[in-house]
């Protein structure tokens, strides 16, 4: 009967530090004393003899939402006390309880409402890593979260759009972690052809493959005892994700064509773009490895469910880019119009509208026409009173008529006018770089249009270049994963 030895073991610590404690052995009598006394703390095993500690936790946080909760739980309840904090408990403890100086931390912390991470530390931790918060409640709480899981080494999966801050995120989680002084290391599994992807994380010995030169280390031995951030898991070919899988679920590896069991010590954090549980389906990723990874899962809002957080991004944004009368350099036209776009490239792409908009504005005051012509278009037509989300239903689609000729004129209009203007000014059109420009924009425009396409694909590249009438070996040269090279056929 150990949970009864821990509990009143935890009773009699507690009543040594002054606290009142009331304990209860079962589900039952726990409902009867939340009903008749209020509690300010409450310790909770998710496993109860007679019924279910997170539909206890869920009744206790309706009876008395003030009350805190920590749950005790045994590494295999994980997932549960994870789920617990999303249901609004303080934090969880692990069984055994080792450390009872963390213990009596984590209890005073909790009746006190202090997070793991004391605010003034927080905040610098928040500035060497860049991450911005911002006020909405959906980030607000995703920190909350991140502070709670950073320090149990547990391994995390993080969800979001690209450019949403995901790696952000994870620099901030390494560094509010026990493995600050560690490595962090990012690995980005789309980069990757298979067999280097698998010599990246994992290294390889001499002569194991052509070009295998000398032994070589990958990731999992060069970051141990750190952090390794797996950016776009769901990339990593099947062969890849069973080795990943014995690794995470033993500690141990070979590398590439070594016999060696070699033992690493690291905490992952994944991330994916996509809603991976679609590539489960699609038998493109493993279960298991998801279960391994998906331990706790934080997913990040698209900007455009956060413009609120725009202007603090901004400010943010200029101060890096060197310009520090940001107050006075944003009228709030320029913010009404950056937040009326819709974001498709996230916290990245208003990074880079940021410093366009700068380098355009010369003087560090950015003005509506500073910004670059999507969002000026964007801005025009809801002033027009089509808003994105109306824009969606099927009258307001018939109503804005897209037409591509008149987009396309609209642009060398503006295009040209602005080069006649600066030749206006400086008496000079730089004809050929201007050419240079269109051509490096047609690429521009192709990948975009594959990625997004792609994206809705759950990156199959074979229905995404039949959907755009290309043939794979093209829609890879659009992306420029191949040099732009003929075959020989024949002696070289
Ligand atoms: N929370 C944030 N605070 C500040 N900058 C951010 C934040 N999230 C993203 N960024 C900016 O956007 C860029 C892309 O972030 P990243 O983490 O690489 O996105 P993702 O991995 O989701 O594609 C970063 O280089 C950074 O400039
Ligand atoms: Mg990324």
């Amino acid at each position: 009967m150990g949970q009864v030895r821990v509990r009143d073991l935890l009773k009699r610590l507690l009543l040594k530090k002054d606290y009142q404690v009331q304990t209860a052995s079962t589900g039952q009598e726990a409902y009867k004393l939340m009903d008749n006394h209020m509690f300010e703390l409450v310790l909770l095993d998710l496993k109860l003899p007679d019924s279910d500690g997170l539909t206890l936790l869920k009744h206790l946080k309706s009876v008395q939402p003030l009350c805190a909760a920590i749950i005790i739980t045994a590494h295999s309840t994980t997932r549960s006390a994870v789920e617990a904090i999303h249901l609004g408990a303080f934090d969880y403890l692990d069984k055994p309880l080792e450390d009872m100086e963390v213990f009596y931390k984590v209890i005073s912390n909790a009746l006190c409402r202090q997070y793991q991470n004391d605010p003034v530390n927080a905040d610098k931790e928040i500035t060497t890593t860049g991450f911005i918060i911002g006020k909405t409640q959906k980030m607000r709480q995703i920190k909350q979260m991140a502070d709670i899981l950073a320090p149990k080494d547990i391994t995390i999966m993080i969800q979001g759009e690209t450019g949403t801050g995901k790696e952000v995120l994870s620099r901030y989680i390494h560094s509010v972690s026990k493995r600050a002084n560690q490595p962090f290391i990012a690995v980005n599994c789309g980069a990757f052809t298979e067999s280097l992807l698998e010599s990246e994380l994992f290294g390889h010995e001499k002569g194991s493959f052509t070009g295998a030169i000398s032994k070589r280390q990958g990731v999992f031995e060069i970051a141990d005892h750190g952090t390794l951030f797996l950016d776009e898991i769901s990339e990593a070919s099947l062969s890849v994700q069973v080795k990943l899988l014995r690794v995470l679920e033993t500690g141990e590896f070979f590398r590439v064509g070594g016999k060696e069991n070699i033992k690493s010590n690291i905490r992952v954090i994944a991330a994916t773009n996509t809603e991976i549980e679609k590539m489960v389906n699609k038998g493109k990723f493993r279960n298991d490895l998801l279960y391994r990874l998906d331990v706790a899962r934080l997913i990040l809002p698209p900007l455009r469910d956060r413009i609120e957080d725009i202007p603090q991004l901004v400010d943010y944004f200029i101060e890096k880019n060197g310009s520090h009368h940001i107050k006075e350099s944003l009228s709030g036209e320029v913010i009404q119009m950056l937040s009326s776009y819709n974001w498709p490239g996230n916290i990245r792409e208003l990074s880079n509208v940021v410093a366009h908009s700068l380098a355009m504005a010369k003087d560090g005051k950015i003005k509506p026409y500073h910004l670059p012509e999507k969002i000026i278009q964007s801005y025009k037509t809801q002033e027009l009173g089509f808003t994105h989300s109306q824009a969606q239903t099927s009258s307001d689609v018939e109503k804005r008529v897209i037409d591509k000729e008149e987009i396309i004129n609209k642009f060398i209009e503006d295009f040209t006018g602005y080069l006649i203007q600066e030749y206006n000014d400086t008496g000079l059109i730089d004809l050929p770089s201007v050419l240079d420009y269109l051509k490096a924009s047609q690429g521009q425009v192709a990948q975009k249009i594959i990625k997004t396409i792609m994206a809705e694909n759950l990156g199959d590249r074979q229905s995404t270049a039949k959907k755009l009438n290309l043939n794979t070996r093209s829609l890879r040269y659009l992306l420029k994963e191949k040099p732009a090279k003929i075959k020989m056929v024949g002696k070289s």
